[in-house]
């Protein structure tokens, strides 16, 4: 039987099947299920390259600081980086912040709730758009994240290939099972059983509610062998960065905007070069050179595709001292109220331990 019929005749049961898995299996108690459009639309935008356990803290910080559309509208990049701080990937945050500028031109300031709006505002592709509308229930649209590409390439053995054709049928055939009674549950449940059960490695297949309408599990083929390949697969970078830790006696660390390589630009931290020789020569022009005491500490810091060596020294500077640096640059250890990255959290850390 050609995958076509195949799929007409077992939809049905393929849609019952999914939708009763996640009445009892599920993850109902997200924090943005149900909730007004404009949570849903912040959820989806932090869950685009982040699981869902790392984003429930930082979307309810968010919500807790912008609790309305009309919060976030007011403010400015740098109170959004705040609270995006330590989550990542922050072009995400700047998205946001640039949806802001066109929901308040061409929205009224409201948040649009049709498809074909959501999708031209800034960070937002046609699985977002889907789920956003789907989710606040303005619409029937399906979706083809990660997780539903690979449950429906081993449903229906598709060609894990990535070419159009492929991509063609797998919307198609991921379109063609959403129910338009209760399409948000089964998107859900889409992203659920993806995410739970049918794994990347070692998928769950005796938990799955398609294991014997699954054609790679009843033909015994190799599930590895239908893992889409993922096109990040490249080797992780190795990179140095050098940091020079200013801090006076009051335990004021000098803070600047990043403005190396675009991966934290627009947040803060102690200033960073890409060589020991640039930082040196920085702070010449400073007048801080004697007043680096040592080489702080150096640690890893990992992202998914680089990992950096981040070599600091501490540079303690008298009160009297600080004339060359801006003003408005410190912040203090105990309140630092501006979005700093990960790796400068460490570097602060490490001086608490000092
Ligand atoms: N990934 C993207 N959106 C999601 C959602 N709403 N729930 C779980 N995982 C997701």
């Amino acid at each position: 039987m050609n995958r076509l019929n195949y799929h007409s005749k077992n939809k049905k049961k393929i849609q019952k099947n999914i939708l009763s898995w996640y009445d009892n299996f599920g993850r109902h108690n997200l924090p943005w299920k149900n909730r007004p459009i404009y949570e849903i639309w912040i959820s989806e935008i932090m869950l685009q390259q982040t699981q869902v356990k790392t984003v429930i803290p930082f979307f309810k910080k968010f919500i807790n600081k912008f609790p309305s559309l009309k919060k976030l509208i007011h403010a400015d990049l740098d109170e959004i980086l705040e609270v995006w701080a330590g989550l990542g990937y922050y072009r995400r945050a700047k998205n946001i912040y640039s949806a802001c500028r066109v929901i308040e031109s061409n929205h009224n300031s409201k948040f649009p709730s049709n498809f074909d709006e959501i999708i031209q505002l800034p960070g937002i592709g046609r699985t977002t758009a889907s789920a956003i509308v789907t989710f606040s229930n303005n619409g029937h649209y399906s979706i083809l994240d990660a997780n539903v590409r690979r449950l429906l390439t081993r449903l229906y053995d598709i060609s894990t290939t990535v070419n159009s054709e492929n991509e063609r049928i797998l919307w198609y055939f991921s379109e063609d099972l959403l129910p338009q009674s209760r399409s948000s549950d089964f998107i859900q449940a889409y992203m659920d059983l993806g995410s739970t059960i049918c794994k990347s490695n070692k998928p769950h297949c005796s938990e799955c509610p398609l294991s014997n309408l699954c054609i790679t599990n009843t033909n015994n083929f190799e599930v590895d062998d239908y893992t889409p390949i993922k096109k990040s697969n490249k080797s992780v970078k190795q990179e140095k960065l050098w940091s020079l830790v200013i801090i006076d006696s009051h335990n004021n660390f000098y803070l600047e905007k990043i403005s190396i390589g675009n991966l934290w630009s627009g947040l803060y931290s102690s200033p960073i070069f890409t060589s020991k020789a640039r930082l040196i020569e920085w702070a010449k022009s400073k007048n801080l050179a004697h007043f680096f005491t040592k080489n702080f500490c150096s640690f890893q810091h990992r992202l998914s595709h680089i990992n950096f060596t981040i070599n600091a020294f501490l540079c303690n500077v008298d009160e009297d001292k600080k004339i060359s640096l801006i003003e408005d640059n410190w912040y203090n250890l105990s309140n630092i109220t501006i979005g700093v990255p990960k790796y400068q959290n460490k570097l602060i850390d490490k001086f608490r331990l000092e």
